[in-house]
């Protein structure tokens, strides 16, 4: 049997790794700056995380959702101290758009209604009601097109509004900062006022923070930074889906849901979903971003790279923020993406934007890893 070849692929193969340094099967040494989509948090091989898994293996690796497992209750006290969302309940599963698909059937459970509200570049996973409200027509099939989405432009104020009082739809989904479309995002006032229309409208708010969260943006999530002291005005998601960084690479998803939504019996389920060893990889990353202060590593980083790439003339805009940036050229970026990785052992990510280039990479990594990007930049730009 060969590959479904669906993948257009460098031609590098990871065998090692330990931080943000890969070693390939030929023994070269890379640097990641994309962490595998966003994906690597606190770093390869992180020996914290490595201990505790191998911990848990020995112990027990999985049993189903039928039985007692203490450890997701430790995972949602953790999960809702260190993000300041202790007003949520968490339901777990295995990926993005796992989450984002229940985030969605919740909303329709809760309104009764089917139609959602989604945004222009967004992207949400590639799963029936995700990828119909992720903006890409090529990966959408028949099948998926049945649902009924409607695309507005981020901050257009007038035609949100126009939209929402039609009182038709179930949810709004909202990246706080878009990953894959190209790290646009909303405007505070803007959040905040589509936040406000839709408890106006009983409309469930969705954040998805699949990418964002987990305090790649210097906040644990993005959308806290559009929080208000004034409680009318803030913004706070009914649901809020995670993934990517929350296992570092051990494939977990979940949504956290308000309090105010009462769970019952068979609402939501899956076989894998919150297992022993999705769990222990969460709790893991949990401790170390909260032992090694990673959040602000990466506020303050984000920081000190815009400064450095500021000091280059060829790139237009910088956008983002802490350790979700893209660079803007005004050329397409596919061919200084294939120099970063062949000339300079360096991986970084494209975007829908394709002059975008994206810098995704581990929480941890430091002044010295920047600089040491910016010199690899600067000799293929
Ligand atoms: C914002 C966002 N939501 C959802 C997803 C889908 O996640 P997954 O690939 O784990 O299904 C992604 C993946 O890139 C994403 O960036």
């Amino acid at each position: 049997m060969k590959l479904f070849d669906v993948y257009p692929l460098y031609d590098v193969t990871p065998t090692k790794a330990k931080g943000i340094e890969v070693w390939d099967d030929k023994g070269e040494k890379y640097l990641d700056f994309y962490g595998g989509h966003a994906v690597i948090s606190i770093g390869h091989t992180h020996p914290h995380y490595v201990k505790r898994i191998k911990e848990q293996l020995d112990n027990i690796a999985f049993y189903s959702n039928s039985v007692q497992n203490p450890l997701q209750k430790e995972l949602a006290e953790k999960l809702g101290r260190l993000s300041g969302c202790e007003d949520y309940d968490l339901f777990m599963c295995n990926s993005g758009a796992e989450a984002n698909e229940n985030a969605l059937k919740m909303a329709s459970f809760h309104t009764g209604k089917s139609k959602v509200i989604a945004f222009t570049n967004s992207f949400h996973g590639r799963t029936s009601a995700a990828v119909a409200a992720t903006d890409n027509p090529n990966i959408n099939a028949p099948i998926n097109k049945q649902q009924e989405v409607t695309f507005l432009a981020l901050n257009d104020f007038d035609t949100f509004e126009k939209t929402i009082q039609s009182n038709e739809y179930c949810a709004v989904i909202i990246e706080a900062i878009q990953g894959v479309g190209g790290l646009d995002e909303p405007t505070t006032e803007f959040f905040q006022f589509i936040a406000k229309k839709c408890k106006e409208h009983q409309v469930v708010l969705i954040a998805d923070e699949v990418q964002s969260g987990y305090g790649r943006s210097g906040r644990f999530f993005a959308f806290q930074h559009h929080l208000d002291t004034e409680r009318s005005r803030s913004v706070q998601p009914d649901i809020i889906s995670i993934a990517k960084g929350m296992g570092n690479g051990f494939p977990v998803g979940g949504i956290l849901i308000h309090n105010s939504f009462k769970p019952s019996y068979g609402l939501l389920g899956t076989t894998f979903g919150g297992n022993h060893l999705a769990c222990t990889a969460s709790l893991a990353v949990l401790e170390v971003l909260e032992k090694e202060n990673l959040i602000t590593n990466a506020a303050e980083l984000g920081v000190y790279f815009r400064e450095k790439a500021s000091e280059i003339t060829e790139i237009k805009n910088i956008k983002g923020r802490g350790l979700m940036i893209g660079l803007e050229f005004d050329f397409e970026v596919a061919p200084l993406r294939k120099r970063m990785i062949v000339e300079q052992h360096m991986f970084t990510g494209s975007a829908k934007n394709k002059k975008l280039l994206r810098f995704l990479p581990a929480l941890n990594i430091t002044k010295k890893d920047i600089d040491l990007f910016f010199d690899g930049l600067k000799k293929v730009v």
